[in-house]
């Protein structure tokens, strides 16, 4: 994979930054109280794909020494790269964290090795659980740059073979205010119109209704 692919994805995700940075359900939920919570003891930490910077500054309020990497200018990380090229050291961080972008990532056993090869002691990744294809489909139609979800045997797989050993597994709900979520990434109307009806099971009122899978691993 070629560093221009990842420049186009960056760029296109320049223009929803301040969507991002203040959407409610990133901003805030369960799972970055447990990532809080999980990163105690760290007294560094590399955010990858910080998006709207959630991770970064909840670790920071902790009194964590925080880089932030980002492959989009307009995330106005700490580090312009992607999680598939860290452009660190082994073993710089205490902790490394990546919070519901792996999905996004063009080559996830590349990141996962390179997120792996940073930490010092840790790795917490959250992101999206696989549900059906019909879901896949939703996704992909409602933003382009989506390029998978994981199950969890998926999820272990990745870490195991990267070395990592597997400590905690959590499922926590994620509710998006539909029409919001599909304005976020200027979804045209036919499309949003087929996401509806692909995602129909899973709406509640106004809300999709997603899981986000978190699992914090140990470097052994
Ligand atoms: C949904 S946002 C991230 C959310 C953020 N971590 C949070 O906690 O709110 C997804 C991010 O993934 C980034 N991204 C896309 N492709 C990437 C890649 N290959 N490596 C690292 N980040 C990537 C995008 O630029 C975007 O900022």
């Amino acid at each position: 994979m070629s560093d221009a692919h990842f420049v186009v994805s960056g760029d296109a995700w320049s223009v929803r930054a301040d969507a991002y940075r203040n959407a409610q359900e990133q901003r805030e939920g369960s799972d970055l109280d447990r990532i809080v919570e999980w990163a105690r003891g760290a007294r560094t930490a590399l955010d990858v794909a910080t998006g709207g910077g959630h991770v970064a500054r909840r670790l920071r309020e902790a009194g964590i020494e925080v880089v932030s990497a980002d492959p989009a200018p307009g995330m106005k990380a700490d580090v312009i790269c992607p999680a598939e090229h860290l452009p660190f050291a082994d073993s710089s961080f205490d902790l490394v964290v990546t919070r519901i972008a792996p999905h996004h990532f063009a080559d996830i056993a590349l990141a996962v090795a390179e997120m792996a090869r940073v930490a010092r002691e840790q790795l917490i990744v959250e992101d999206t659980l696989y549900v059906s294809e019909a879901v896949e489909e939703a996704e992909r139609l409602r933003d382009p740059t989506h390029v998978s979800s994981y199950s969890e045997y998926e999820w272990r797989s990745f870490l195991e073979a990267a070395g990592l050993r597997i400590e905690a597994v959590e499922l926590h709900e994620k509710r998006h205010p539909l029409e919001e979520w599909l304005a976020r990434t200027e979804t045209n109307e036919q499309d949003a119109a087929r996401v509806r009806e692909l995602l129909a099971g899973r709406i509640e009122g106004d809300e999709y209704v997603d899981r986000k899978i978190l699992l914090r691993a140990r470097k052994q």
